[in-house]
């Protein structure tokens, strides 16, 4: 069965690692020939130190080329270029096909999840987005790892299970697929968040706050979109949103760490030399929190850090010091008499 990966990246790469040693004819295309050429001949990423890719696993830069006959067209390129390369590909894939993303991130200007771009823009094709706590350094060493593959279809999601679970990758599929992409999204700003704060020297306690304020934020955003609160409770929510917040791996809180030792936004992106998927999902999270009416604090501070150059210790105070209020919406049915009545704290 061939699969077609697009995008030739860290995640790309774990995933095309991963299918060849299940078996799969996987072709790669990359952005550019010469890519093409070098990972061809060298096998390996800069961002893997030692690991040489299956040699089964072949390289394009021909668009034609790369989809066609495929069972299953995977986009993996970063957020920012996936509306223009779904664009240059949509000649070359024929309605019906399989098509799946397992990009995270919102689209600054139309505030669509990475579906949604590729719904736009491939109307005939079954969509599907696989997503979870998946670092590409430990897929690609093959350690074992979970992850959610949701579709509105439901074919489309057991097909894309199928191609993927194994002993050491094991997958679960929802329908949920706007709760999925939300939860890996957005946990990119959060993960600024928790790696400023371990920039600034801050402890576990606060990194346990974010964690759980955090999906506490995006659960109430993602819900008034029409999520269900289970995907955010799930691993494609606070799993995703734990890995990220405490991995060593994850490039959002590295350059969130480089903030908070004193770096601007922009000096931290090129630092840490890949696309900070975070940086772009920040503004496009502010914009959803005020037209869906859903208050994101610590979304807020990071945009005021990352774009209004606010000083990360004063986003924190700011954070601690807001107004108080209870931990959790209860209903007020459920609420003891005394609780029922909003006291504006
Ligand atoms: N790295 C991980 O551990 C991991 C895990 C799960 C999901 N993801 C998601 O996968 C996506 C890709 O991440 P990555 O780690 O592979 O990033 P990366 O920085 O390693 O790769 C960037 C990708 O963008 C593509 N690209 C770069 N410039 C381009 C251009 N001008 N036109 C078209 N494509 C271009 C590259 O081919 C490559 O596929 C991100 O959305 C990320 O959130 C990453």
């Amino acid at each position: 069965m061939k699969i077609s990966l697009i995008g030739s990246g860290a995640w790309s790469m774990a995933l095309a690692s991963h299918l060849a040693r299940k078996g799969a004819e996987v072709t790669v295309w990359a952005h550019s020939e010469e890519e093409a050429r070098r990972l061809e001949k060298e096998r390996s990423l800069p961002a893997f130190e030692g690991i040489i890719f299956p040699k089964s696993i072949r390289y394009t830069n021909d668009k034609e080329m790369a989809v066609s006959g495929a069972a299953l067209i995977v986009f993996a390129v970063a957020s920012p270029f996936t509306r223009k390369t779904a664009e240059s590909f949509a000649p070359f894939i024929p309605c019906g096909s399989k098509v799946l993303t397992v990009t995270k991130g919102i689209e600054e200007d139309s505030l669509k999840t990475q579906a949604m771009i590729l719904t736009e823009i491939l109307p005939g094709a079954v969509i599907g987005a696989l997503s979870g706590p998946t670092h590409a350094e430990e897929v690609v060493l093959g350690l074992p790892t979970t992850i959610v593959s949701a579709s509105e279809d439901r074919e489309m999601a057991e097909f894309v299970q199928d191609v993927f679970i194994s002993d050491a990758f094991r997958v679960y599929t929802t329908p949920d697929i706007l709760g999925v992409e939300l939860g890996g999204s957005l946990k990119n700003v959060i993960a600024l968040a928790a790696g400023m704060a371990d920039g600034m020297g801050y402890g576990d306690n606060i990194k346990a706050a974010l964690i759980t304020r955090g999906i506490h934020e995006i659960a109430g955003l993602a819900i008034k979109m029409g999520a269900r609160a289970e995907t955010l409770q799930g691993l494609s929510g606070i799993g995703d949103l734990i890995v990220t917040c405490a991995s060593v791996h994850s490039r959002n809180r590295k350059a969130g760490i480089l903030i908070g030792q004193g770096m601007s936004m922009k000096e931290a992106c090129s630092e840490v030399g890949q696309i900070v998927e975070g940086v772009y999902s920040a503004k496009a999270a502010l914009a959803l929190s005020t037209k869906y009416e859903a208050p994101l604090p610590i979304t807020e501070e990071v945009n005021a850090v990352l774009f209004e150059n606010k000083d990360p210790k004063q986003a924190f105070a700011d954070l601690m010091l807001r107004d108080r209020k209870m931990e959790n919406n209860f209903r007020p049915e459920d609420l003891p008499e005394c609780w029922r009545h909003d006291s504006s704290r």
